[in-house]
C-alpha cells in the first residue's frame, strides 16, 4: 500500500519509522511518503493560512498550497487514491473503516491545522476522487497529524504480513465476526501466580471449547461495564442462549 501524507509538520511522523509500521516500510509492504505543504507556497513567509471569511477566531488553511500539493502528489501516475481529511467534523473512524481502508492500494492524508482547510479543496478533489472527512473521536486535537498517525497504525497492522500472528486480528476488540461490537476481555501470561494473584484456572485447563466460552463471557461482561451502548447494537443472530445469561 502507498500512503502520502501532506502536513506542515512532517516531523510529527517519526513514529512511523519504528515497530510494526517501520518494519512494514522496510519490507516494502507499506510505502509512506511525507510531504511538506509549505513546499507549495511562493511567498517569503511560506504562508499556508489566512483569516476566515465571515469573521470568527483562528485561521483557515489557504486553498492554493493545498491545490498545488495535491495536484503534485496525484500526478505520479499510479491510479486514483482515496483522499482522507482528518477533522473533528468528520465521520467516525472505526475498526470497520480501518478494514475498508486496508483494502485500498493508495491513500492520501491531508493534515489540516488551525480551524481547518478551506472547504473548496474538499469540493474540488471530491469531483476527481473519493474524499472522506474522518474523525478519530469526539475531542479536538491541535491538528490532523496525530489523527493520521492513529489511522496509519490501525490500517497498517491489518495489511497482509504486517502482524506476526494473523489470528490476533480476528480476536481484536471490534473485529468483524464474533468480536463485532465487543471489547476484548482480560489477558494473562506467565508466571501463573504473581503477587499472590492467580491466572484464572480455566486458562490453564487446555480445554479449548471452555476457554473460548470463558473469553466470550468476559468480553460480554467488559463490554457491558465499559461500553453498555455497544451491547444494544450486538447482532442478535450472533448471540446464543449462554450469551443471554451473562
Ligand atoms: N483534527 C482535530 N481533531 C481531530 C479529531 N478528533 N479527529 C480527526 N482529526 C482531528
Amino acid at each position: 500500500m502507498r500512503i502520502d501524507i501532506v502536513s506542515i509538520f512532517p516531523e510529527y511522523f517519526a513514529p512511523l519509522d519504528v515497530s510494526l509500521i517501520g518494519k512494514a516500510r522496510e519490507r516494502g509492504t507499506l510505502d509512506v511518503r511525507l510531504h511538506q505543504l509549505r513546499d507549495w507556497t511562493h511567498d517569503i513567509h511560506r504562508t499556508v493560512d489566512d483569516t476566515p471569511y465571515g469573521g470568527g477566531p483562528g485561521m483557515v488553511m489557504k486553498p492554493d498550497p493545498w491545490g498545488e500539493a495535491l495536484d503534485s502528489v496525484l500526478a505520479s501516475d499510479e491510479g486514483t487514491p482515496r483522499l482522507i481529511v482528518p477533522t473533528p467534523s468528520g465521520r467516525p473512524f472505526t475498526q470497520e473503516v480501518a478494514l475498508r481502508l486496508s483494502e485500498e492500494p493508495w491513500l492520501v492524508f491531508a493534515c489540516g491545522r488551525y480551524e481547518g482547510i478551506d472547504s473548496r479543496v474538499m469540493a474540488e478533489y471530491g469531483e476527481r476522487l473519493p474524499v472522506d472527512e474522518v474523525s478519530i473521536g469526539d475531542y479536538v486535537l491541535a491538528g490532523g497529524e496525530v489523527a493520521v498517525l492513529v489511522m496509519v497504525e490501525a490500517v497498517g497492522r491489518l495489511l497482509p504480513g504486517v502482524l506476526g500472528n494473523v489470528r490476533s486480528v480476528a480476536d481484536d476488540s471490534f473485529a468483524p465476526g464474533a468480536m463485532a461490537n465487543l471489547l476484548e476481555g482480560p489477558v494473562y501470561t506467565k508466571p501463573p501466580v504473581w503477587r499472590g494473584r492467580e491466572v484464572p484456572e480455566i486458562l490453564l485447563s487446555g480445554h479449548h471449547g471452555r476457554i473460548a466460552r470463558w473469553r466470550r463471557d468476559e468480553a460480554l461482561r467488559r463490554t457491558s461495564a465499559n461500553r453498555p451502548e455497544l451491547l444494544a447494537d450486538l447482532d442478535p443472530d450472533t448471540l446464543d442462549k449462554r450469551d443471554r445469561e451473562v
